[in-house]
């Protein structure tokens, strides 16, 4: 059979090894002390990626469907405000919404090409053979890259949108959510452009935790795979099933937090990074946080970074915000 031809190559942004040395630097750093973490960015192998998809398809995950609601009703208003020649979409993952952007930016003026921007080659291997089925009069890049690090790599010329969806400027803790504005504003440059950022709001715990706690154990599924991934990518021997997967709503912080919680005592091997830990029955690891917003936190981060509000627009339920910044 032919491998079909895909219209976008994948341009690799990552040094070689990267991920690996990343990953086990990320692994010495969150497990090798008493309050165990790990980084957000590994969840997405072609399997962590195929379950984020299915995640987003839950009734009870509300994030992807508000967003995708405000882009159906106000794209338009985004793209007449802000028209852009280039498109940069940031964890971009499988570009689901993207269209709905793509089609308004067509519609607004010179739009010339998009450039998506993700760690998984998996995620933009798919997004790809997707759109270029459908805008070949676009000129359409795929970018395997670290958002954190490697912004400075992305075009500079021309008027630039840079999108940042599905809420995952929340899975960033506040000094790294400072540092990447930062580092947006000056992708920006003075060119003009513009921020386009989705973001989960404040609600009510019932209605958050269910997004990130289903009964149907998808999100759980999800939470578990990054044990998954430490034991492909550094021989660990992680037993994924004694993990049990917990939500939490943390009030101070306003954030949800996903932990895999041991339900036994255990030691765990590492050797691709030369660790062995322990857990304790029920010591929790902490998986990622997921930062919901009020409108003024949002104003005052960008202000911070020197992004000022162009345009904002929420779903009719009040769940989710969607905000154009451009840097003054
Ligand atoms: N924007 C999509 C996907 C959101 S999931 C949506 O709205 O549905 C988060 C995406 O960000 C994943 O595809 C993941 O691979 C990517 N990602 C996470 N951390 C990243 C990083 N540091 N650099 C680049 N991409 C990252
Ligand atoms: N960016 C998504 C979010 O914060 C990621 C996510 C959704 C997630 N569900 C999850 C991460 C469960 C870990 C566990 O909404």
């Amino acid at each position: 059979m032919n491998p079909s031809k895909t219209a976008l190559e994948i341009v690799h942004h990552l040094p070689p090894h990267y991920l690996e040395r990343t990953l086990r630097e990320d692994v010495r750093a969150g497990l090798g002390k008493p309050a165990k973490t790990l980084p957000p960015k590994w969840f997405y192998d072609q399997r962590g990626s195929e379950l984020f998809e299915q995640i987003t398809q839950l009734p009870e995950y509300f994030p992807t469907r508000a967003e995708r609601r405000i882009l159906e009703d106000h794209a338009r208003e985004m793209a007449g405000t802000s028209p852009a020649e280039t498109l940069i979409e940031l964890g971009s993952g499988s570009s689901r919404k993207t269209p709905l952007l793509l089609d308004a930016l067509m519609d607004a003026g010179d739009l010339r090409s998009y450039v998506a921007v993700d760690v998984s080659d998996s995620a933009l291997t798919g997004a790809n053979s997707e759109l270029s089925r459908n805008y070949s009069d676009l000129t359409l890049q795929a970018v395997a890259a670290d958002f954190e690090s490697q912004l400075q790599l992305l075009p500079k010329d021309g008027r630039r949108m840079v999108a940042f969806l599905g809420g995952t400027i929340g899975n960033l803790e506040p000094d790294a959510r400072a540092q990447f504005l930062i580092q947006v504003r000056e992708l920006l440059g003075q060119a003009g452009g513009s921020l386009l950022l989705g973001t989960g709001l404040v609600q009510p715990p019932e209605i958050l935790i269910p997004a990130y706690d289903d009964p149907s154990g998808v999100t759980a599924d999800f939470n578990r795979n990054v044990l998954r991934v430490l034991n492909a990518e550094l021989g660990a021997d992680f037993d994924v099933e004694a993990f049990e997967h917990v939500a939490v709503w943390n009030e101070a912080e306003e954030w949800i937090e996903m932990r895999l919680r041991a339900t036994r005592a255990m030691y765990v091997q590492l050797p691709g990074a030369g660790l062995e830990i322990h857990f304790d029955q029920s010591e929790d690891l902490r998986t990622e946080v997921s930062a919901k917003f009020r409108p003024e936190r949002i104003e005052a981060e960008l202000a911070a970074a020197q992004l000022t509000i162009a345009g904002q627009w929420t779903d009719p339920d009040k769940r989710y915000a969607m905000t154009l910044a451009e840097p003054f």
